[in-house]
């Protein structure tokens, strides 16, 4: 475990002042556009919201691995399965950098792990809906990895320096992801008419629960305010979502697909698409745990935690035999 909770303890605060002190110069530290870095002082409330949402977000993307490895086998080509293992493998990558820029604040990998497996940690809604055609594959690059990148350009200029260092990389690899989202989606389009029904169906489905992954209006998000006067939440939840809408409603119509929105409509005097309302019930249903693969999704995270405990106990063993080498050689 990182030991940062104990080389903090010089900074500690004595008293109620010295703590406004501190507090003031994290602020202004923050408000100058400057990096929190791991070792430096910051409010509890701080870290615990950082904890939280880098957690969640390592969650998502491990999680997320799930419905689109459920293809690999089944991907329509040889350079079609490339693509997808190098993508889902991204994934699995990304979840790595953020668990260990969660790692910086104080807390374990063990610990978040357990918490993902023991059902207390949320992640993404949207991993929880089932991916029955191959088009799911490309409407997932397409709109999932869509919006994860609207959502996480801003969170590269995040005040804390390890997660705005790591959304950058993750960043660049998610354009690629959308791209070869889209291009599925394109090949599609372009094919015979049960390609293009496949290609709306998939549209019809992963729609909405993108929409969502913006997370609540902003009148009902708890969070926000405060992760915004940090510099960790740059932009706010609706007027992310209202980016995407944009954003891709151009993109569903080169394809020849529909919005499965009949409310929705360019408005020329704003310069923006109206939409119909989202289903929040829907939304908080998923996020309880009771979407439509909640519980595989789970069940599937812990068996590969329970099947991968030999590679673990094997690499302590390797590293523990390095160590006792290294101590023999010194002696
Ligand atoms: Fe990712
Ligand atoms: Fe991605």
């Amino acid at each position: 475990m990182y030991t940062q909770a104990l080389d903090a303890l010089g900074s500690l605060p004595t008293s109620a002042t010295d703590e406004q002190a501190l507090v003031s110069r994290f602020e202004a530290r923050v408000a100058a556009e400057q990096k929190i870095e791991p070792k430096d002082w910051m409010p509890a409330r701080y870290r615990a919201t950082l904890i939280r949402q880098i957690s969640q977000h390592a969650h998502s993307e491990i999680v997320g691995m799930l419905p689109e490895g459920n293809w690999i086998t089944r991907a329509p080509t040889l350079k079609r399965k490339c693509i997808l293992i190098a993508k889902v493998q991204d994934e699995g990558g990304h979840g790595a950098y953020l668990y260990s820029a969660a790692e910086t604040l104080g807390i374990s990998r063990e610990q978040l792990i357990e918490q993902l497996l023991c059902g207390k940690a949320k992640y993404s809604s949207i991993f929880n809906y089932p991916t029955p055609t191959w088009a799911d594959v490309g409407a997932i690059g397409w709109l999932v990895d869509g919006a994860a990148i609207m959502n996480q350009i801003p969170l590269c200029r995040c005040s804390y320096g390890p997660y705005a260092r790591a959304m950058v990389r993750i960043c660049r690899e998610e354009s690629f992801h959308q791209r070869q989202g889209y291009e599925i989606m394109l090949t599609l389009a372009r094919g015979t008419p049960e390609q293009r029904r496949m290609a709306q169906g998939a549209l019809d489905r992963w729609w909405w629960p993108s929409l969502m992954m913006f997370g609540p209006p902003d009148a009902q998000s708890t969070h926000s305010g405060e992760s915004q006067r940090w510099k960790i939440k740059r932009v706010s939840n609706d007027e992310l979502r209202q980016r995407f809408v944009d954003f891709t409603v151009p993109q569903a119509e080169f394809l020849g697909l529909k919005v499965p929105d009949p409310a929705l409509k360019w408005n020329a005097a704003s310069g923006h698409y109206e939409f119909g309302a989202i289903d929040w019930q829907e939304f908080e249903q998923v996020l309880k745990g009771h979407g439509p693969l909640n519980a595989e999704r789970i069940a599937a995270r812990r068996a590969a935690h329970a099947e991968g405990a030999w590679v673990r106990e094997a690499a302590l063993a390797h590293a523990e035999k390095q160590r006792a080498r290294a101590a023999g050689r010194a002696a």
